[in-house]
């Protein structure tokens, strides 16, 4: 069977991705949050995973308004890089796992999760930020990615609650995948922002403390609650943290947190990372 090496949780902040192209993460301003993720560098280097499962959110560039799925699933042998108006980036396309994505789109549609299935969808900063903050630029992505959409930008998004249940169908779906890949499960976008709105500009810097310190050791915390408590508590952006619950809903009940890094403000945004590692029974 596959094996879960590890759960990692990052924001996505599209401005991250910009500092890389503009060469700026040894500026005083980003060099305090771009050297918060060296360790998360060498860990995921010394872990060596084959796939990534990425929950992530589009940001109305694959998907917009018009029409927006609740839950999305690649399929595809290669992803491109979506241009979001500034230009291509310079960053490789993504190789998928397009047989064990496959895998997955059965076992979320036999365990009552319908996904739409996508065999392409170009991706934005939502993945393409956490993968260059954990694998940096290499000409070729050393691993292959299976990317799980959710809606987190247009009422309604999907509860807290489903989105554990979510992490923990896809557990049961690794461990039931005949290969012996090394997986590694990243939540993705957060930690507190709002973009529009009366409260525009929103920032919480405690709630975002308490989340990095608990999503591994209490995440009984917050799966239980309401969309409404995550807007309120985390800004309406900033309720993308419920991708982070399906990645903490893969790992086993104790969790041992390896790391964690807060940085903020990243442009309006409390910016956060988190590696876990098993301890015990799934
Ligand atoms: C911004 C966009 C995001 O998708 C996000 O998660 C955080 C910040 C932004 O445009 O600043
Ligand atoms: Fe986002």
């Amino acid at each position: 069977m596959a094996e879960l090496i590890g759960g990692c949780g990052t924001s996505h902040v599209p401005s991250i991705g910009i500092a890389l192209d503009r060469g700026l993460q040894d500026t005083p301003d980003w060099k305090p949050f771009f050297d918060g993720y060296i360790p998360a560098k060498e860990w995921i280097a010394e872990q060596k995973p084959d796939i990534a499962v990425v929950i992530f959110n589009d940001h109305g560039n694959a998907f917009f308004l018009d029409r927006v799925p609740t839950l999305a699933l690649g399929v595809a042998e290669e992803y491109q890089i979506i241009d979001e108006g500034w230009g291509k980036r310079d960053i490789p396309a993504f190789k998928g796992a397009a047989d064990f994505s496959w895998h997955l789109a059965d076992a979320m549609v036999e365990g009552h999760f319908d996904p739409l299935i996508c065999r392409e969808i170009e991706l934005d900063h939502g993945i393409q930020v956490p993968m260059e903050l954990f694998f940096g630029r290499p000409a070729e992505w050393p691993v292959k990615i299976v990317p799980i959409f959710v809606n987190t930008v247009q009422y309604p998004i999907p509860t807290p609650q489903r989105m554990w249940e979510l992490g923990q169908l896809l557990r049961k779906a690794i461990e039931s995948w005949p290969g012996n890949e090394r997986i590694v499960v990243f939540g993705t976008g957060g930690l507190t922002h709002q973009l529009q709105g009366a409260r525009a500009g929103f920032m919480n810097r405690d709630a975002d403390k308490a989340w990095l310190a608990e999503i591994g050791p209490n995440p009984e915390k917050y799966r239980g609650w309401t969309r409404e408590q995550f807007v309120e508590t985390f800004g309406s952006e900033g309720a993308e943290l419920i991708m982070w619950l399906v990645m903490r809903g893969c790992m086993d009940a104790e969790v041992r947190t390896v790391m964690s890094h807060y940085y903020a403000p990243a442009s309006m945004t409390g910016a956060g990372m988190v590696v876990l590692e098993n301890e015990g029974a799934a």
